[in-house]
């Protein structure tokens, strides 16, 4: 299964990468960017949900905080809550920032919470869902532990329209493979049809960005993926 792969593969990568001297952001992966433009990739994100700055936050597949580090830097009274199945990765948010973080699985069917929140965001953790059925299992959740007007936002989709392009890339790329040829480690790719469809029915707006038109080709394939807000 697809994320019983990922799943080693990031337990694997938090080993390698949690170090003193590594940036929050190039534990989880994003070690081609510098923390300034890591910083203008998320915040060019994070306007278009008009944060007001007492929000509370939750971030589904929070890594070392990453994601939550640059809201927090930006909107420095903003309430923090993270969690993500990699416990390494758990035990860095912990250490590094001020917040509530915890181990779950997003594809568990229920989380191990009781809150509601204003803005509940997942960068970059839609790929590693197993399918399109669990991917609705999960924004269940989230609408579940969202509040009434509250905003959601799911970042950095692999857009199905480029699925044989990206996977052309990943294979010439061979980031993952060396480093763990048994786990054949795919992703899922999305139609956009299926986040407007999902959000028409739960009577809320959708806003999507295509990356190629919002930031610059700072890594190459970027121009593959969309990211979408929920209003
Ligand atoms: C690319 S990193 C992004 C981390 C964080 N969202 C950020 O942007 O700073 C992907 C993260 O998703 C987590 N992840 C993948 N599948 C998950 C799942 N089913 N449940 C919880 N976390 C998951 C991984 O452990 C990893 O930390």
């Amino acid at each position: 299964m697809r994320s019983k792969s990922w799943k080693k593969v990031w337990f694997i990568k938090s080993f390698l990468e949690c170090s003193e001297k590594q940036p929050l952001h190039a534990m989880v992966g994003f070690d081609m960017l510098t923390r300034k433009q890591w910083d203008k990739v998320i915040y060019f994100f994070i306007d278009k949900l008009e944060i007001k700055g007492r929000e509370s936050v939750l971030e589904i597949g929070c890594g070392s905080g990453a994601f939550l580090d640059a809201v927090k830097r930006r909107y420095k009274k903003i309430e923090i809550t993270g969690f993500d199945n990699c416990s390494n990765y758990i035990d860095v948010a912990k250490q590094k920032l001020i917040g509530r973080f915890f181990v779950q699985d997003a594809s568990d069917n229920e989380w191990d919470l009781d809150d509601t929140f204003d803005i509940i965001t997942s960068f970059s953790v839609f790929q590693y869902l197993d399918s399109l059925y669990i991917a609705t299992q999960v924004m269940e959740n989230m609408f579940k532990h969202l509040k009434k007007e509250g905003k959601v936002f799911i970042g950095d989709i692999p857009n199905k329209i480029f699925e044989d392009d990206d996977k052309e890339y990943r294979r010439k790329e061979k980031k993952y493979l060396l480093r763990s040829p048994e786990l054949n480690a795919d992703h899922l790719y999305y139609d956009k049809d299926f986040f407007i469809t999902y959000v028409r029915d739960k009577g809320k707006r959708i806003l999507i960005l295509d990356h190629e038109n919002v930031i610059n080709p700072i890594f190459p394939n970027i121009k593959y993926r969309y990211s979408l807000v929920i209003s």
